[in-house]
């Protein structure tokens, strides 16, 4: 595969063509706050919170560095007035789901968020769909998934599937940014569980 010569912070670089901006980053050793991307699947885009500067053209965007791929000569501002202010706006929002996740505040802390800026709706959960994409793309289980739409959206474990199958993997766990997941798997397994006779 060609190269191509693009700048990160100032940074002249020569990456493999194909590649997005958050590995061209990685790969030069730059840091890109991620949440919801994961190496073993396929670029999602839900949390922002890799939202970098670009110009190109001529002209300033900003986009998703995990879903952005490069581009001959494009210069990538991975930290700015405005990628800070998005990142931290993003964080507040998330804070208000999720005040005392630990992947979540030390972002904050980084970038000046108040976890009390959003009323809170203590759902636990951000959304970013690592559980239910590991589960359906590596596992090729589906024992977890999205249910609802809109400010309803919601993951749930599906008990008939996760009955048979997450005792022996629990995959997902270490994955979820707000550390909820393995509370809501055993709620789940406490309330929904088929009972063994129905479950064998
Ligand atoms: Fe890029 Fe979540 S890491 S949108």
């Amino acid at each position: 595969m060609s190269e191509i010569l693009l700048q990160i912070d100032g940074k002249e670089v020569k990456i493999e063509e194909g590649m997005t901006i958050l590995e061209a980053a990685q790969s030069v050793g730059i840091f890109i706050p991620t949440l919801c991307h994961h190496e073993k699947l396929e670029p999602y885009g839900a949390c922002r919170i890799c939202t970098v500067e670009v110009v190109t053209r001529g002209r300033t965007n900003l986009v998703a560095a995990c879903l952005y791929p490069v581009q001959e000569n494009l210069v990538v501002m991975t930290r700015s007035e405005k990628v800070d202010k998005i990142r931290k706006m993003l964080l507040e929002l998330m804070l208000a789901h999720a005040p005392e996740a630990g992947a979540l505040q030390n972002l904050a802390q980084e970038y000046g968020a108040d976890k009390a800026h959003f009323e809170k709706e203590p759902s636990f959960c951000i959304l970013c769909g690592l559980c239910v994409r590991y589960c359906a793309e590596v596992k090729k289980k589906n024992a977890i998934g999205f249910v609802d739409r809109g400010a309803r959206r919601e993951i749930n474990f599906i008990p008939e599937i996760a009955s048979k199958e997450c005792w022996s993997c629990k995959e997902c766990f270490p994955l979820c940014p707000t550390e909820a997941l393995q509370a809501s798997y055993l709620l789940t397994e406490a309330l929904a569980f088929p009972s063994p006779s129905v479950a064998s």
